[in-house]
């Protein structure tokens, strides 16, 4: 028997619940956690990121998230798809001689399972992940971070930031969710009317005027949007995906485009048509979070789609 598949067993006698949460090692290769929740709702958790794989909601429609048929578990590499914790920094380290990762740690990094929730109506699970030495020596707190995956009408995902030593931490960081669309040529972006976002391409704020439409690569933060509540309408699935944030002050929108879906590697060239990132997040420079000693914090976002 293989590591993962012992592993696999080791967490399904600790957690698991017929019907409701399973464990077992993905064709991604690695150990993933499946939920299901009432009605047939189904989730998909890697050990690896603590990340979200796959959301399929109960109407039984196409999966809600997208993933790359690139990648692959247990490479290093975080896997491009699903929803990414990007934590305790988002995007480039602010020291960059330091040449830390993008997105900071713990993205492909392995979390603990430490707890599961069984209700009538949604199944959930937690998992922790403490830094190494190393990494606390590098970012100076005693940080502890937690996510907890709510299934049920809604896939619901809570990242805490829990500070347990003296010093204040800024924080920045992203549910990086990787939603999956008919054709990006054909999605609408609504709920940020009137924000300014700043343009990572150009480095200029720009105010947004009506709904976003994606005609090239676009990566943008749009600033101060608690609140907001982010719905993508996709013509060719016919469905719309809303996703509402709980202590996120920046919503990031990105995709790659050709190009840079040919640079990134792990993307198949026209993989961008498919795909649209929609991240509840805390950025830099405006956004960040102070998170002081003794204290939490907790960033969330609620997922649910509706087929018209
Ligand atoms: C987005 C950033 O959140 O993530 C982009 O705004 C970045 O600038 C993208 O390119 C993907 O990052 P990575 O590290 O997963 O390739």
């Amino acid at each position: 028997m293989s590591d993962e598949l012992r592993a696999a067993a080791a967490l399904e006698r600790a957690f698991g619940r017929t019907g409701a949460l399973a464990f077992s090692v993905s064709p991604l290769g690695g150990v993933v956690a499946v939920l299901t929740a009432a009605k047939g709702a189904r989730a998909v958790i890697a050990l690896q990121g603590a990340q979200v794989l796959s959301y399929v909601p109960a109407s039984g429609e196409r999966d809600v998230l997208w993933c790359s048929p690139r990648s692959r578990l247990g490479t290093g590499k975080p896997v491009r798809g699903g929803v990414p914790i990007c934590w305790p920094w988002f995007g480039a380290h602010a020291d960059a001689a330091a040449k830390r990762p993008a997105h900071g740690f713990v993205r492909a990094a392995k979390w603990s399972v430490t707890g599961a929730g069984f209700e009538t109506e949604t199944t959930s699970l937690t998992f922790e992940y403490e830094p190494s030495m190393d990494q606390l020596a590098m970012i100076g707190a005693q940080l502890t971070a937690r996510l907890r995956v709510t299934l049920g009408a809604a896939l619901d995902i809570e990242l805490e930031t829990i500070n347990s030593g003296t010093e204040t931490f800024t924080l920045s960081q992203a549910l990086h969710t990787y939603l999956a669309v008919g054709d990006i040529g054909r999605v609408r972006i609504h709920g940020m009317e009137g924000l300014t976002y700043y343009d990572q391409l150009t480095g200029r704020d720009v105010v947004q005027s009506g709904p976003i439409a994606i005609e090239q690569e676009t990566d943008r933060i749009y600033r101060d949007t608690a609140g907001h509540a982010v719905t993508i309408d996709d013509a060719s699935l016919g469905r719309s995906i809303r996703i509402s944030s709980a202590g996120s002050a920046s919503i990031v929108i990105w995709n790659p485009w050709r190009e840079k879906a040919m640079r990134l590697g792990d993307m198949e060239p026209e993989g961008y048509r498919t795909m649209l990132c929609a991240e509840s997040a805390n950025v830099a420079p405006n956004n960040t979070v102070r998170v002081e000693p003794g204290s939490t914090h907790t960033m969330a976002c609620r997922i649910t789609s509706e087929t018209n």
